[in-house]
Formats: structure tokens, sequence, C-alpha cells
């Protein structure tokens, strides 16, 4: 009989990691055996509200049942195909993302996680600045802000503006700065005759879920006209609905109308399923007649990916994001995340210094433990969550993350908030 047949059988699964398998992640000591719906189950059959779906992952869910659908009729009919032809879920995934993601005219490239959807975003700063060169030669640095995260690539690192991604790792990739956030004039001063671009998280996830101010937004729009920099935003954890716009940045106040030059996401795009994606603006990269498109910049030869937009990856996330729009789900993360905020904030605990955050991505604010503390107590609040039946995500030391389902429901929502409060009141 296949071992996972019988997953009790023999030698426990957390043994199984102690032996065969790369200790890089802090994992809590729970196996996820199953998922239905906003809920999850261990290998012992105890059930646990999914409000980590993978680190915003599953926007409808577990075994939603238009995803199983399409994986049923899609693996039935092609699996995969190379990038040397044609498919046509590609296609029509790439059209709904320019069009209804973004309503602005731009092209779409495929991959399969955040990291390398980020990874072509340098890419393509530095392909922009060896064509449009500065006074010194060809530009190639990219302005990142310190607390962003983008991902474990040896680009993703260095643009990561977090000391504890990159010990260990030198020599890293030249030409990254991280600037403080929210501070625009930094900004300005920063710009040098190199620089390309500037790539910020719209609301930062790893360091912390803070949000970008609309101010800063619309300033970086400005600066980045002036000096001729692509405005590139890594909306890989906050993109896809969850802020109460398919495109995040929208949901922020007073930058609504900002439109970057690029934009990455992943996560939340597949479903549960590995894709990512960068957008490009289709845009003029001079004011020269027939200049060529930014969207064409990275032409053949020039970067690529064997499993990118694979047909049943991209029918699995053209469904995602068809079901997010069919069901109302964005709007009603917003209102959802406004409750939650409120229903937080009215307990009053002196545990709670601070929502942060907006829809269904948000942060609970905990007082700071002592420096290089262990557990912290973003990890303390995570385990009395989970030992109750609930799953969070820490973000950093002292802030932990609600990323629920967008098809979470008012009593899942009441039920979780329950858990929390408790949780909150054990430490
Ligand atoms: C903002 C952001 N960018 C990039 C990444 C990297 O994505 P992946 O783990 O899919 O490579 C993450 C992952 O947490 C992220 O939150």
């Amino acid at each position: 009989m296949h071992p996972l047949t019988q997953p009790l059988a023999g030698v426990a699964t957390s043994e199984l990691f102690a032996r065969h398998v790369v200790p890089n992640y802090g994992r809590f000591p729970l196996t996820i055996a199953r998922g239905e719906g906003s809920w999850v189950w261990d290998e012992e059959g105890k059930r646990y509200l999914d409000f980590a779906t993978g680190i915003a992952v599953s926007p409808l869910g577990h075994r939603d049942p238009a995803v199983m659908r399409t994986i049923r009729e899609q693996s039935e009919t092609l699996l995969h195909c190379s990038n040397l032809y044609w498919n046509r879920p590609q296609g029509l995934l790439a059209r709904f993302i320019s069009e209804r993601m973004m309503a602005a005219p731009g092209k779409v490239f495929f991959c399969n996680s955040g990291a390398e959807a980020n990874e072509t975003l340098i890419k393509l700063a530095r392909k922009f600045g060896s064509l449009r060169p500065g006074p010194e030669g060809p530009r190639y640095e990219v302005l990142t802000f310190e607390g962003s995260f983008h991902g474990r690539t040896m680009a993703g690192i260095s643009a990561t503006g977090q000391t504890k991604v990159k010990t260990g790792f030198a020599p890293l990739l030249e030409g990254f700065r991280h600037l403080p956030w929210n501070d625009l004039a930094a900004v300005q001063e920063a710009i040098r005759p190199q620089t390309a671009a500037i790539l910020l998280e719209p609301l930062q996830g790893e360091g912390g879920i803070r949000p970008a101010d609309g101010d800063f937004l619309q300033g970086l729009a400005r600066v980045c006209r002036e000096h001729d920099l692509l405005l590139m935003f890594d909306e890989v954890q906050c993109g896809i609905g969850r802020l109460g716009h398919f495109a995040g940045w929208k949901a922020i106040p007073g930058a609504e109308a900002v439109l970057p030059d690029a934009v990455s996401w992943a996560k939340g795009m597949g479903g549960g399923l590995p894709i990512g994606s960068a957008w490009i603006a289709s845009r003029p990269i001079s004011g020269e007649p027939g200049a060529t498109l930014l969207s064409d910049v990275l032409g053949p030869g020039s970067h690529g990916s064997t499993f990118g937009g694979g047909p049943l990856v991209a029918a699995v996330s053209l469904t995602v994001l068809e079901e997010i729009e069919a069901r109302g789900l964005i709007p009603r993360a917003a209102q959802l995340g406004r409750e939650i905020r409120e229903a937080v904030l009215s307990w009053n605990l002196p545990m709670v210094r601070e929502v942060r955050g907006m829809g269904l991505m948000l942060g609970i604010v905990l007082p700071p433990g002592d420096p290089g503390a262990s557990p912290t107590p973003a990890a303390r609040l995570t385990q009395a969550a989970m030992e109750r039946g609930l799953l969070l995500v820490p973000a950093g030391t002292d802030v932990v993350r609600l990323l629920p389902p967008l098809t979470v429901s008012s009593e899942e929502i009441a039920l979780a908030l329950d858990i929390l409060k408790t949780s909150l009141a054990s430490l």
C-alpha cells in the first residue's frame, strides 16, 4: 500500500521532517492533513479555523468547488506545455489581469512564485536602465524600503530591507538601497545617476503590516516621472482583492489614481497552486517617436520560466480571479476588515497596541517583548491561538496577522474573534 494512504503508519510526520527535510523554516508543531472552506484538520482529526491561508494564498478557502472543477477539467485536457508555444488559458489570464485588475494597457509575464515575479521586476528595471542610460552609463539601482520583504532568491534578499534575511549570504547583488518607509524627502535625496527604479509593497506584510500613505505613493509617482524612474509595486501578499481592491494599492486612500509601471502578484492568484506574475505597463520608454513600449522591453530570450503560465495553473488562476469578482468578495473584504478592526479595538485590551492594515490583511500589534527573547510575543500569541483552534501568522516579533479566506463567513469571524480574545488574555 502507498504510504500516503496510511498517513499515521510507521514514523511520525514530525520525525520525517526532522530526519529528511532541510530545517530552513521555524515550524509550529502541527501537521495539516486536509482542508475544507475556512477550515483545516490535523492528522488526529482536530480542526482549526484557517486565518493563515498558507500566508495569504487561498482566497476561496480550501476545496472550492469552482477551483476543483477547473482542476479536473483542465487536467483531463492538458497539464503542461512549453512556453515555446501558446496556450489559451495563459492568454485569457493575461487579458483578465490587464483589463479587469489593472484597467490599463499592459502585458503580463508568468512565473511560479512571488520571488520570481519580483526577480522579473528587477530585471525589467535593469533592462530599462540599460536602454535609458544616465550621464554615468547604464542605470541599474533599485531603491527599496526598510522593513520590506521581496523574496528569498539572491535578488530578493538583496532587495529586501531586513538584515535577518541577508546574514551569511554575502556578497549580495549590487544596486539596492533601503530607505526609510513613508519618507518622500529621503527618496528625493537618495536618487542619483545610477537609479533606475523604486520597488515597494503598498502594504508591507512580513515587515509588520505597515501600509504606505496615499500621499507617499502619489509623491513617488511624481518623483518617478520627474527622474524617469520605474515605479514598481510588489503586491505578492497584498494584491488579489485582499485589501478591498484587486490591485491592492487602489484600496489605500489617496492612491486610487496612482498608476505604477509594473506590479508583481503571486500567492492568492493560484488559489493554492504555485503561480506568480508581473504586469508591465504598455507605455513608451521615451518621448521619441516609435519608442519601444516598456511591456516589450523583455524581448525573446531575455527572460523565461519552464512552468510559468502553464495551462493548468493559468486556468485555475483565471477561475480564482473570476470567482472573486463574481461573488463580490472584494467589497466584502473591505467591509469585513472594518468590522474586525472595530471589534478588536472595542475590547480595549492593553495587549493590543494597534490594529494595522485593511481589508482581510490585518495586523494585531502587541507590546514589544525583551529584545532577543524567544518565543517572541507574536509567536506566543500564534501558539496560544493554535492550541485553541485558530491559525494565525506572525509578522516579525510583535505583530500577528489575520489572513482569512475572502470567503470567510460572519459566524467564522465571530468564532475567530472569540478565540483571539481568549488567547490574548492568556498571554
Ligand atoms: C511582499 C512579498 N514579496 C515576495 C514574497 C516572496 O514570495 P514567494 O514566497 O512566493 O517567493 C513574499 C512572500 O511572503 C511577500 O510577502
